[in-house]
């Protein structure tokens, strides 16, 4: 292929022309050629086996996935364009998840910064960088509501909280595809799994879900339905299962829902084999039956396997599938073709200025890692250490030098060389007037045995401070890679234990791929920064953090259990019969022998520990002080149609400059269903001067306040509501209003 062939996507192909272009080209096509397109290759398995050359030359495959290179996407675009039946050009997919080359926060990490601009600017970057390579699709955001630490998957989501996963959903969507599909660097996204994943039983990977139809749409749903909305150009079907019927062939969802609720007209691509699968389910008996149910539920594209290729042709043939179906389904494909600019410029050629995009990029990552990191715990204001009295720091913990484990989960493409470390980073911020001592005491999160703990509890000795760096590496999340129990792997509890009883003062920096349960170490440190799986950057923000050249913003985007057997635990719960009342404390120890049944005070907790999670939906300390007065709620009655707007006064009483995201919560108390206790509808991420006071408005629609119930959908109960604003999920400056009648 020569390169001058490229020719600039000049003007983005018009709507009508594309209607024209498709239907032009559909008419041409032979049923095998229309069924090509449906077909997800990936090298190595093309089935008969074939190079994807081939495959592509025969119009078998229409779009291929994990390759990365150049020079080998645009060969097999050019075998596309110049040899296949129609030359139609092809989907190039790829994971491009929290960043390519550079690599950003993991996404609940991005989640923490409650800051739509700058995960929008975070997939900006991927997409700039993956596009740079011939890559035209991503397989993200991933949004499945995820309320269960135990599953590694969770480091994908975007958490627990259906308006912030919404939000962010958004943005990454904008991020990924741009003011244009056909724009230079734009490439589509596609919202993943649709729909139930992240409920997966016990957090175990693939597990079945059991999700009841008001939680299916007033939950799990809702942020599908935002990234619709936000133009998001495909949908990936999930693994699992939904009250019976394997999600990629749940034509409720894909036909009912999606297509005609909410008009979605991108395409629907499986899950990696998830169509043969579903004969593992149990829902068909054989791979012809698999991909008649997934081809007639509404899934366009079969990702990996090759069921549509092997049996489609003959299941129309036999009227068991419509033809209609299948032109339908080549249409919506060939059109985003059109719409990436595909037809008109197929090939990607080496950027002129690489290193000035590398810059920005990392820029950018450096900002989202600063942003995501939580600040838990700061006992008696020990951060920021001042870097001027420090003349002897203990750098110590299995993460403290591990520029490779702090990337996180999905990074294939990921440039090691521009991950720079915690302990990099400090050394840089720090120069040479600190003395550093290193030592990782365990060889990994999970070792149990320690390696020169008495060299490191004589430097502890000898420092003005510890800080471990402590969590769990990268592999220990993602995919397929839950836990059951989300303690502090291996020895690294005893080595807080250890350290502790130095006396010296303990910063824990913890990286990880989920919320860890931490109830055993809490106590024995003074300050505790979660920076999850910060990616590139992930050791300058930290070292910014920790040295208090900026100060902590990011706040939980879900909750931190105590222990595994409250999950799940999430802010919005319902209140039930029997709520614990905010005194409820249980020492299982001084329960006497004997006590009468009823004695505990007969509500919902468990009788070993408090009920309460460790850290709350929301939570995130900061160096500023912020306090929230003057609630206003304007008008106190609004009609359906009307806004309501509320304001809080924000002050700065600490003495630094820093950024809060004010948190706007409200409580429909009295419904025709049962309402969660809390739902967040709003947030702003401001910065404030010391000393000074901002006020911060929220707009508050009363179509927001609607709720899903079966079997009416989508209603608005007139009533009183609920609210409360401030720095988490507990916040306690509280008034209300109602919502009157038409
Ligand atoms: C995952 C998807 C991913 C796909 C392609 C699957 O196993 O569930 O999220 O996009 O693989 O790598």
């Amino acid at each position: 292929m020569d390169p001058s062939h490229q020719r600039p996507a000049a003007d983005p192909p018009k709507a009508l022309d594309i209607q024209d272009r498709v239907a032009a080209l559909v008419a041409r096509m032979s049923l095998d050629d229309k069924i090509g397109q449906m077909a997800l290759g990936q090298p190595g398995t093309a089935s008969p086996p074939e190079t994807l050359g081939d495959a592509i030359r025969g119009g078998r495959i229409g779009a291929v996935v994990n390759v990365v290179e150049r020079a080998a996407i645009n060969e097999l675009q050019r075998i596309a364009v110049e040899e296949s039946p129609h030359g139609i050009p092809l989907l190039v997919g790829r994971d491009v998840i929290h960043g390519f080359q550079t690599i950003l926060p993991i996404p609940l990490g991005q989640a923490a910064s409650w800051n739509p601009e700058l995960v929008r600017a975070g997939a900006r970057v991927a997409a700039e960088e993956a596009a740079r390579s011939g890559i035209n699709w991503t397989f993200a955001p991933m949004i499945d509501i995820s309320r269960d630490p135990r599953w590694g998957r969770i480091a994908e989501s975007l958490g627990e909280d259906v308006f912030l996963t919404g939000r962010l959903a958004m943005a990454m969507v904008e991020g990924f595809q741009g003011r244009s599909l056909a724009d230079a660097g734009s490439i589509a996204a596609c919202a993943k799994h649709f729909a139930g994943y992240g409920a997966a039983e016990s957090g175990r990977d693939y597990a079945t879900t059991n999700i009841p139809d008001n939680e299916l749409h007033n939950v799990y749903l809702p942020p599908f339905r935002a990234a619709v909305e936000g133009g998001v150009a495909s949908l990936m079907t999930s693994f699992s299962d939904l009250d019976g019927v394997p999600a990629t062939a749940h034509a409720g969802l894909l036909r009912d829902v999606l297509r005609g609720q909410w008009s979605f007209d991108g395409i629907v691509v499986s899950d990696w084999e998830s169509i043969p699968q579903l004969s593992v389910h149990g829902l068909t008996a054989n791979d012809r039956e698999a991909a008649i149910a997934a081809a007639n539920a509404g899934v366009e594209v079969e990702m990996a396997s090759a069921t549509y290729a092997r049996h489609l042709a003959d299941a129309v043939r036999s009227g068991r599938v419509d033809l209609e179906t299948i032109d339908a389904a080549v249409a919506r494909i060939l059109t985003l073709k059109f719409e990436l600019g595909l037809f008109e410029a197929p090939y990607t050629q080496a950027t002129d200025n690489p290193q000035a995009k590398r810059e920005t990029a990392l820029q950018v990552a450096r900002q989202a890692a600063l942003q995501s990191m939580v600040l838990l715990k700061n006992h008696n204001d020990l951060l920021p250490l001042d870097s001027q009295r420090m003349e002897r720091l203990a750098i110590l913990g299995p993460l403290a030098d591990a520029a490779y484990e702090q990337l996180g989960t999905w990074i294939f493409d990921g440039e090691a060389d521009r991950s720079v470390s915690a302990l990099a980073g400090i050394r840089a911020r720090l120069g040479s007037d600190t003395e550093i001592i290193h030592l990782p005491v365990l060889e990994t999160s999970r070792s149990r045995e320690f390696v020169d703990i008495d060299a490191a509890l004589a430097a502890v000795r000898a420092a003005d401070a510890a800080i471990l760096f402590l969590g769990e590496e990268s592999i220990l999340s993602g995919e397929a890679h839950s836990r059951a129990n989300i303690d502090l792997p291996g020895a690294q509890a005893k080595l807080v234990q250890r350290i502790r009883a130095s006396g010296k003062p303990v910063v824990a920096v913890i990286l990880a791929g989920r919320p860890l349960t931490l109830a055993n170490i809490v106590d024995q440190v003074d300050a505790m920064l979660y920076a999850w799986h910060p990616g590139s950057m992930g050791g300058p923000a930290i070292a910014d953090l920790l040295f208090g050249i900026e100060s902590p913003s990011g706040k939980l985007p879900v909750t931190f259990p105590r222990a595994v057997g409250q999950i799940p635990l999430y802010y919005n719960a319902k209140n039930t019969g029997k709520p614990p009342r905010p005194d409820t404390v249980t020492r299982i120890d001084e329960i006497p022998v004997q006590a009468p049944q009823t004695s505990l005070g007969m509500s919902a907790f468990h009788l070993d520990i408090d009920h309460t999670p460790l850290f709350a939906f929301g939570h995130g300390l900061s160096y500023a002080r912020f306090e929230y007065s003057d609630l206003r709620i304007r008008p106190p009655q609004i009609a359906p149609g009307e806004c309501v707007r509320i304001s809080v006064e924000l002050r700065n009483a600490g003495r630094r400059a820093a950024e809060e995201i004010a948190q706007l919560y409200v409580r429909d108390p009295v419904a025709s269903i049962t309402r969660p206790v809390r739902e967040l509808k709003g947030f702003q991420r401001v910065r404030v001067a010391p000393g000074q006071a901002v006020r911060i408005e929220f707009r508050l629609h009363a179509d927001d306040l609607r709720f899903y119930r079966r079997p009416s959908g989508w209603i608005l109960e007139p009533g009183r509501f609920q609210v409360w604003v401030g720095g988490d999920s507990n916040a306690d400056l509280a008034g209300e209003f109602q919502l009157i009648d038409a």
